[in-house]
């Protein structure tokens, strides 16, 4: 794959988050200008190793590891702030300065600490129905945001007066609304709150803009975009495994709405799965593995949520969802993640259909129960025993690696551009294609 003739791009996950999408975006930053996160919050966990070095960020867009790029943080992102200013203070004090390349979306949406408050207090009160959140107030925020009369965005923290008005009449309503619903009676101080987030506001007063506007100047001056899908294109909040599913449009097709760009910007779409597959948290999950094969690939894989430490629950790959991911994003390239954590399998499976009680499934559906009665169809493939950390060229890879990769290839329907065999920048293979 020719990284300088991808045009603007997106990269996305294509299961259920944590699929390597920081790697893959820290890996394409130098073929662009401008790197911008379009949905999510504090919820994703973006983790680059560079040099042995290792970064995880949550809000800040990968772009911002790069010298003399520009990040942006569009209207779709449900923005943390004070959590933000801590990440960039943490990279500040391994002497990463993030100054003025980054950009705020004046139109993002503030997450506030009664957003967690009520995110950890409706998951608590659903018991086993709980959706397993990461308790970062995601819901609650774009919740708001949809109610409208309860949401502040960033460029409010422009105009303090205002501010701090709307925020008493919020916090006031939240007060009543958690004491009547969840029996919490400790009042929250709408005072100190708006002292803390005016104080963040005045931090990151020149980066707050028009990202918008931003965009549409960089398209037409010809710079090179590159947008960061957070979380997975399973986790989308329309056409993931709802309700067991995050906020915001995870998949390529919330780039235009969540950046604020025409829909016609994006000229490929690279989509990121892992070797394997994971999710954290409840929900459907067909191609999971409750058993030691399962415990194997979560222990070799670190699978552990880097934003909660939650352990991942591991499957087989599941090429079903992957093929319906790839086609609702758009996907031109594919990149697999963790070839090296499958080295030692006798045999390896890969989930190519889906069985019920009722008959065999066509597809992905949205019927949440069906796919929680779902059971894997699985086709083994040779495993091998080769450790993949030292190679450097895809055709360096074991005959059944590669056998392995074509096989995902042709079930997702989308050719493999990129694979990963361990954390470092150094071990990723790019293919000529
Ligand atoms: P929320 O986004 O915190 O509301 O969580 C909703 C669901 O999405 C839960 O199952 C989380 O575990 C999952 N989730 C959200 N973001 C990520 C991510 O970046 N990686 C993996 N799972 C995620």
């Amino acid at each position: 794959m020719d990284l300088t003739r991808l045009g603007h791009t997106c990269v996305v996950g294509l299961h259920w988050g944590d699929e390597g999408k920081g790697k893959i975006v820290d890996l394409l930053t130098e073929h662009f200008d401008l790197v911008v996160r379009y949905n999510g919050g504090g919820n994703a966990g973006h983790t680059v190793q560079i040099a042995g070095e290792k970064f995880a960020l949550h809000l800040l867009p990968v772009g911002v590891l790069s010298p003399n790029k520009m990040a942006a943080i569009g209207t779709g992102v449900a923005l943390d702030l004070p959590r933000m200013l801590e990440e960039i203070q943490a990279l500040g004090a391994r002497g990463i300065h993030v100054g003025d390349s980054l950009r705020i979306s004046d139109r993002a949406q503030l997450v506030m600490p009664y957003h967690k408050r009520q995110d950890q207090l409706s998951e608590a009160a659903l018991g086993n129905a709980k959706i397993g959140t990461t308790a970062r107030g995601i819901g609650p925020c774009y919740a708001d945001k949809m109610l409208r009369s309860t949401a502040l965005r960033a460029g409010d923290l422009l105009r303090p007066d205002e501010f701090r008005e709307k925020l008493t009449r919020i916090v006031e309503l939240k007060n009543r609304l958690f004491a009547a619903l969840y029996d919490d009676r400790e009042p929250m101080d709408a005072s100190a709150m708006a002292d803390e987030y005016l104080a963040c506001g005045e931090r990151v007063r020149g980066n707050i803009c028009d990202t918008t506007r931003l965009l549409l100047d960089s398209i037409a001056g010809g710079k090179r975009l590159l947008f960061e899908g957070a979380n997975g294109t399973l986790l989308d909040i329309d056409h993931g495994t709802f309700p067991y599913v995050t906020s915001s449009t995870t998949s390529a097709i919330g780039v235009p709405a969540g950046a604020g760009v025409p829909a016609s910007t994006l000229q490929s779409c690279v989509g990121v799965l892992k070797a394997y597959t994971t999710r954290v948290g409840a929900g459907p999950f067909p191609s999971e593995l409750r058993d030691e094969i399962g415990d194997t690939i979560r222990e070799r894989g670190h699978e552990y949520g880097t934003t909660t430490g939650r352990p991942r629950r591991c499957g087989w790959f599941d090429a079903v969802a992957a093929r319906y991911s790839a086609a609702l994003s758009g996907i031109t390239h594919l990149a697999v993640m963790h070839l090296d954590t499958l080295a030692g399998f006798e045999r390896i499976g890969i989930c190519t259909g889906y069985t019920t009680p009722e008959g065999p499934l066509s597809g992905f559906v949205a019927d949440c129960s069906l796919l929680e009665r779902a059971t894997p169809v699985f086709e083994f493939l040779p495993g091998w025993d080769e450790d993949l950390r030292q190679v450097r060229s895809f055709e360096e890879l074991p005959a059944r690696t590669r056998q392995y990769l074509d096989r995902i290839e042709a079930l997702v329907g989308v050719p493999v551009a990129i694979a990963s065999v361990g954390p470092d920048r150094t071990q990723t293979l790019i293919r000529s294609i």
